[in-house]
C-alpha cells in the first residue's frame, strides 16, 4: 500500500524508515491510528524544506546539517495539551499524602532539599501547579508543626531551612519557551481558582503571569526522556500524558529509568489513561479516593 499525499507519494517503505527513526530519537510510536497525522505532519515539514520525495526528506533528517530539521519535526509531532490542576484527586493525593509523608520523613533526617520534576512539561502549568501546591502544603504543615524558631519577615515563600527545586523539562523547545515566560490567557485559566490566582499570578492586560517568587522555584530545560542520562534525585517525579505515545517497550524501558532518578521510596505520577500495571516490580501503587501515584520500593535502585 502506498500513500498519495498531493503531488508527493509517501511510499510505504519511506512511511516505515520515518517512524522508526521518530521513534529512535524520541520514543513516540505511530500506529495505524496515528499513522494519519504523522503523514499529514511530514508532509508540512518536506514542503517548508521544499523538497519533492519523502526519501530525500529522510536523508535530511539523517544528516549532520538536518540536525534542526529533525528537532522541528519533533516539534511539530508532540501533543502539547495541558491544563492547570489537571486531575484534581491526584494532586489532593500529591498535596496531603506525598507531600507529608516527605516532609515528615525529611525533616526526621534533618534533609531539607525537595526536587520535583514535571517530566514532559508542555507549557509549564503541571510544574506551576506543583508549585503552587508545595507551597500551600508546607505552609499547612508548618501551622500544625511550628518551626522551632521566627521566620523572618517578610515570610518567604518557602521557609527556612528548606530548599525547593522544581525542573520542568520537554522536548520541544517552542513549549519551554512559553513555560518560562508564564503568561496565560483566560482559557488557560480556567481550572485555577481565585484564590490561586491572588496568590500567585499578577494581572497582565488581559492575561495571568505567574508572580515572580513562585516563577523562581521553576527551572525549565530540555531533556528527551528517549535518552539514558536524566535528572537524578528527584523526590517526585510526574510524567503524565507522554508515556500513551509511547509503545510498551519503551514505557518499560522509561519506569527502569525513572525508578533510578527517583531518591528511595520516591513518588511518581502517571496519567489518568496510563498505568504501571503489567510493566514494573520496582513501584507499588498507592492511593486515596481515586488519585493513584506509584511509590518506589526500597529495594529498587
Ligand atoms: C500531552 S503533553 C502533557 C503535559 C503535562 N504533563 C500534562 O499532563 O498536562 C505531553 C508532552 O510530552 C512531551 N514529550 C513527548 N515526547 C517526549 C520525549 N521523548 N521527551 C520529553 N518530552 C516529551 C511533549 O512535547 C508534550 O509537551
Amino acid at each position: 500500500m502506498s500513500t498519495i499525499t498531493a503531488q508527493v507519494e509517501l511510499t510505504e517503505a519511506e512511511l516505515k524508515l520515518l517512524q522508526a527513526l521518530v521513534y529512535q530519537e524520541c520514543g513516540m510510536h505511530f500506529d495505524e491510528r496515528r499513522t494519519h497525522f504523522l503523514q499529514d505532519r511530514l508532509l508540512r515539514r518536506l514542503r517548508e524544506c521544499r523538497l519533492d520525495s519523502f526519501y530525500s526528506y529522510y536523508r535530511l533528517l539523517i544528516s549532520e546539517e538536518g540536525r534542526g530539521e529533525l528537532a522541528l519535526l519533533l516539534e511539530n509531532l508532540t501533543v502539547n495539551e495541558t491544563s492547570f490542576f489537571r486531575n484534581k484527586s491526584q494532586l489532593d493525593l500529591f498535596q496531603k499524602h506525598v507531600l507529608e509523608d516527605l516532609l515528615h520523613r525529611k525533616q526526621e533526617r534533618r534533609d531539607y532539599s525537595l526536587r520535583f520534576w514535571s517530566a514532559g512539561c508542555s507549557t509549564g502549568q503541571e510544574a506551576y501547579t506543583m508549585a503552587m501546591q508545595v507551597v500551600d502544603g508546607l505552609a499547612y504543615y508548618y501551622l500544625r508543626n511550628p518551626l522551632p524558631y521566627d521566620t523572618p519577615l517578610p515570610k518567604p515563600l518557602i521557609p527556612p531551612p528548606w530548599k525547593v527545586e522544581i525542573l520542568a523539562s520537554d522536548i520541544s523547545y517552542s513549549v519551554l519557551r512559553a513555560g518560562q515566560e508564564g503568561i496565560y490567557n483566560e482559557n488557560q485559566m480556567a481550572g485555577v481558582d481565585y484564590s490561586y490566582r491572588l496568590r500567585y499570578f499578577d494581572k497582565v492586560g488581559d492575561r495571568y503571569a505567574i508572580k515572580k517568587t513562585l516563577k523562581e522555584l521553576v527551572h525549565f530545560d530540555f531533556h528527551n526522556l528517549k535518552t539514558e542520562y536524566l535528572p537524578q534525585h528527584n523526590d517526585v517525579i510526574f510524567c503524565r500524558n507522554v508515556m500513551m505515545y509511547f509503545d510498551e517497550a519503551e514505557q518499560k524501558r522509561l519506569i527502569e529509568k525513572f525508578a533510578r532518578c527517583l531518591n528511595p521510596s520516591g513518588y511518581l505520577f502517571v496519567g489518568h489513561a496510563e498505568s504501571l500495571l503489567g510493566l514494573t516490580s520496582k513501584f507499588q501503587m498507592v492511593y486515596r479516593d481515586t488519585g493513584t501515584a506509584y511509590q518506589k520500593l526500597e529495594e529498587a535502585q
